[in-house]
């Protein structure tokens, strides 16, 4: 065993969703390990406990979890679990730690960014209740790190995880286990697996893009070895350390394989993609584009028709830039609809005290209280079930008659990647000098506008500067926020939505029924004057 003397790194600061950075940056001496330590140091004593360890494929994610292992062997852990090959899905670690009941894990990802050795890479630390750590965590985290001089690790040769079995590092143990085993095991617990082996039997057809990341081996054991989907469901299902050149962000951009083939003419009834580390999800069915918002509030609406959520939901839960399609369904079902910042990690307090059931991000996240994480494939899972029980029903026919139900939310998410940080940050100040409440902007009239902050309903936590949110008396919204994952520059984020009660403007494309608001959006933040650009990189 060796303590190794250090010096801080400036910048390793948690975001949303843990550490993110470039390669070059996490490959320099010391890097790794100072976080690495600086989490041991901050999470309380470590002797005797269990770690998790996985993540999801990408480039480094083996060498870290080499540096890792030995790290926790000389921080007194007893025992660390691994996914074989080091593949373990956000998901699927969240499901583990509380399965396992271990003292949290590390989770090696950087989700949907790009992979390689020019790319990004990620580490985080979730808490024994398997979830995101809280702010109050990385915070401990991230002072650690300023002021960090030295860290512990045991010297050895690597050992084998590629294949399942125990090993010994020092006095602790090092098990290789099963990935996908703990997790296929749970989803059999939440869904009728019979009716949708029955639907694939008699037809179903649907197309899975696990886009050369963590959920291929995850899919391909699910769908289709246990649901009997045919061979080939499952497309790009091989996690590869640079997602094949891809961007794992399973939208309308980057999924556009999936996208083609839920396209043509012989499209299948069903699709869907999940990102880098397999907590994302978009799903389609033939020709139709489900928001995530929509699917939250879809999901939650039929949430019964599954057998783990028959007994109906204690609650919904959002976070604030996501459409209020969910909160229509909450009042509907008389449940309580809760509001909450960007980023998985506000949902734990409520999921833990039984407050929500279902919870659900705009960005291509949704989940439930049967891990703390949001799960890609757990919502495809839900909607085959879904879809297995409305037999008949198309997704479209499913979406439509839900808009014809509770009204549409139209929605959409507009992303100016890349910009100039400092553009960005003035942006951000000009808006938030604005007070416009009482004001007409085209057709509007502004009821409120903050910058968003939350008080957490369990543990009283405040969190401030959450996004800057313009909502009119007609209960439109547009919503301002800078990305907390990025690694290059800043990502703007303008989020809009507009509720229409009339069924016969539901077919309308969000872009042209939003187009007014966005012009307001563009005008009010004067995207262009101060970004230089005049159209968004993504549209969602
Ligand atoms: C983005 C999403 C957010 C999500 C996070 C992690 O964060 O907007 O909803 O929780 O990724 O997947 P952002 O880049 O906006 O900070
Ligand atoms: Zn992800």
């Amino acid at each position: 065993m060796k303590t190794v003397a250090t010096t801080p790194f400036a910048g390793q600061k948690p975001g949303t969703s843990g550490l993110r950075k470039k390669v070059s940056v996490f490959i320099q001496p010391h890097y790794l390990e100072n976080f690495v330590q600086a989490v041991f140091d901050s999470i309380g004593d470590t002797t005797g406990k269990t770690l998790v360890v996985g993540g999801d494929g990408r480039y480094y994610n083996r060498t870290a979890i080499q540096t890792i292992l030995r790290m926790a062997a000389a921080n007194g852990f007893a025992k660390v679990m691994v996914g074989r090959g080091g593949i373990l899905s956000t998901p699927a670690a969240s499901c583990v730690i509380r399965k396992y009941q271990t003292f949290g894990g590390i989770i090696l990802s950087a989700s949907h960014n790009p992979g390689g050795p020019t790319e990004d890479f990620g580490i985080k630390y979730n808490i024994p209740a398997g979830g995101p750590a809280p702010e109050s965590v990385t915070e401990a985290i991230y002072a650690r790190t300023q002021v960090i001089s030295s860290y512990q690790i045991i010297e050895g040769a690597d050992l084998d995880i590629d294949h399942l079995g125990r090993h010994s590092l020092g006095a602790m143990v090092v098990e290789v286990f099963d990935p996908v085993a703990d997790y296929a095991e749970l989803m059999e617990t939440l869904f009728d697996f019979d009716a949708i082996r029955a639907a694939f039997r008699s037809g179903f057809r649907m197309k899975f893009d696990a886009m050369h990341a963590v959920t291929g081996p995850y899919a391909v054991e699910i769908l289709e070895k246990r649901l009997g989907a045919h061979m080939g469901t499952v497309m790009h299902g091989e996690p590869l350390e640079d997602f094949g050149g891809g961007h794992p962000d399973p939208n309308l951009v980057h999924a556009h394989d999936l996208v083609h083939i839920l396209t043509s003419p012989n499209a299948p009834d069903f699709g869907a993609a999940s990102d880098g580390d397999g907590d994302r999800n978009m799903v389609m069915g033939r020709n139709f584009y489900v928001t995530p918002s929509d699917s939250l509030a879809v999901l939650a609406a039929n949430a019964t028709l599954c057998p783990g959520y028959a007994k109906g939901l204690a609650g919904i839960a959002r976070s604030m830039p996501t459409s209020a399609a969910a909160d229509r369904v909450a009042a509907k079902l008389g449940i309580p609809a809760w509001e909450t910042p960007t980023g998985w990690k506000f949902f734990g307090t409520l999921l833990d005290a039984g407050k929500a059931t279902l919870c659900g991000e705009e960005s291509f996240g949704t989940g439930s209280d049967h891990v703390r994480e949001k799960d890609g494939l757990w919502a495809v899972l839900m909607w085959l079930n879904i879809l297995a029980k409305r037999k008949g029903e198309s997704v479209a026919d499913i979406v439509r008659a839900h808009w014809a139900e509770y009204g549409r939310n139209v929605y959409s998410r507009h992303d100016y990647e890349g910009i100039d940080s400092a553009a960005a940050d003035a942006l951000m100040a000009h808006l938030r000098g604005l007070s416009l409440k009482g004001q007409r902007l085209g057709g509007f009239t502004v009821a409120l506008n903050d910058d968003f902050a939350y008080t957490d309903p369990v543990d009283g936590s405040v969190s401030t500067k959450q996004g800057i949110r313009v909502v009119f008396t007609d209960g439109s919204r547009i919503v301002f926020r800078l990305s907390g994952t990025g690694t290059e520059g800043a990502t703007l984020r303008v989020y809009i939505e507009r509720y229409e009660p009339d069924t016969a403007k539901h077919h309308l494309d969000p872009q042209v029924a939003l187009a007014d608001l966005i012009t307001i959006a563009r005008d009010l933040a004067e995207i262009e004057a101060r970004t230089g650009r005049n159209e968004p990189t993504v549209i969602t």
